[in-house]
């Protein structure tokens, strides 16, 4: 996915560029090594943007586009909040720029709002950088007067962000982590699975790593318990487009830039998300290798890895329809 001069030094001064037009980063943190909050002068996304919704930005006029949801907003300053995990050679360039930086483009806000209504007990449950998508529509769903009960769940403690913004938009929070290093010892199902259990619960929505969802949703459809999900599929243009977005929920294929991000859980198929989430590490792999080693990207091709055939809409895509 990353081009020749992302990967290298080439054109990455671009990024950092002052230009009046562009979207200036006006405060950063880092939360851990991997991952940051950035705030973006952006008045006419923030001006418009509603819980559940993304944007998609360019660092530098050749870079990749990357989309993000949008973890929180302020109308009035005109400013966006990004929470991102540097995994690759965009994300870990965006890791280098911080206040008085700019950005060549930030697009949104794109997708689908949540849809947000007063349905009684709601459980949102995010997980790792999952947890940053999860804030605003907690926060919706309390302003319309839903108890609120949230999980958080993370690796260990110094992974874990934002618990006094969750805790102030819940009723209840439960912290998680997979070795007991803050809060309960366990896996976010474990508790999600006792709540389902005791009753009561109206709405799920469930934000995380591919597979955190998947189990999410197997959890609570044993107790017919509605839960959303927000798909993080490989997007391209993020308008519909180019179809590099597809996902197959209840047997159909959905795009997830103008269809989503959010999907009913119980129809999303998981494993196929996951695959297609896959199908490039070899190109993205070099691409770090090279962005990491301050070199280029070596001009002969990298194999596409095979994606596992699972659905007709897998079909489809492989065969490039
Ligand atoms: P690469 O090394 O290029 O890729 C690493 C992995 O990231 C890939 O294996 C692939 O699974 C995924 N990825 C790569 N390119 C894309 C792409 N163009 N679109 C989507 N996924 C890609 N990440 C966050 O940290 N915070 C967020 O709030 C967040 N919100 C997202 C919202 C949406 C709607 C989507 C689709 C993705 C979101 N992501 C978010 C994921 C983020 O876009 C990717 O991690 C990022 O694009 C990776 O780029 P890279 O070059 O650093 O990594
Ligand atoms: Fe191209 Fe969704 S990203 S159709
Ligand atoms: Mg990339």
């Amino acid at each position: 996915m990353a081009s020749k001069s992302e990967a290298g030094t080439e054109g990455f001064d671009e990024g950092n560029g002052k230009k009046e037009d562009m979207y200036q980063i006006l405060s950063k943190v880092d939360y851990s090594d991997d991952v940051f909050m950035q705030v973006i002068e952006a008045p006419a996304v923030a001006a418009a943007c509603q819980a559940g919704q993304f944007i998609i930005l360019m660092i530098h006029e050749e870079g990749e586009r990357i989309p993000l949801t949008i973890a929180d907003f302020d109308r009035e300053a005109g400013t966006i909040t990004i929470v991102v995990q540097a995994v690759g050679t965009s994300t870990r360039h965006l890791q280098t720029l911080g206040k008085g930086d700019s950005l060549t483009s930030f697009i949104g806000p794109l997708g689908q709002p949540s849809e947000i209504e007063k349905v009684g007990t709601v459980i949102c449950a995010g997980g790792g950088v999952g947890v940053a998508p999860i804030y605003p529509i907690a926060r919706a769903l309390k302003e319309a007067g839903n108890e609120v009960i949230c999980i958080m769940a993370a690796r260990n403690e110094s992974l874990l962000f934002w618990e006094d913004k969750l805790r102030e938009v819940s009723d209840e929070l439960i912290v998680t982590t997979d070795d007991g290093s803050r809060g309960r010892k366990c896996l976010v199902t474990e508790p999600l699975k006792e709540l389902c259990e005791a009753g009561g619960i109206d709405l799920v929505y469930a934000i995380g790593p591919g597979v955190m969802m998947k189990f999410c949703a197997k959890t609570t459809e044993a107790y017919g318990v509605k839960t959303l999900v927000s798909l993080n599929s490989i997007m391209v243009d993020g308008t519909g487009m180019c179809g590099g977005c597809r996902v197959s929920v209840g047997g159909e294929t959905k795009f997830v830039c103008v269809d989503g991000p959010e999907f009913d859980g119980h129809k999303v198929d998981f494993d196929l998300l996951m695959s297609r989430q896959r199908q490039y590490l070899k190109q993205e792999k070099a691409s770090l290798d090279a962005y990491l080693s301050h070199a280029t990207v070596p001009d002969e091709p990298v194999p596409d890895e095979p994606v596992p055939d699972a659905t007709a809409c897998n079909r489809a895509v492989t065969a490039g329809v």
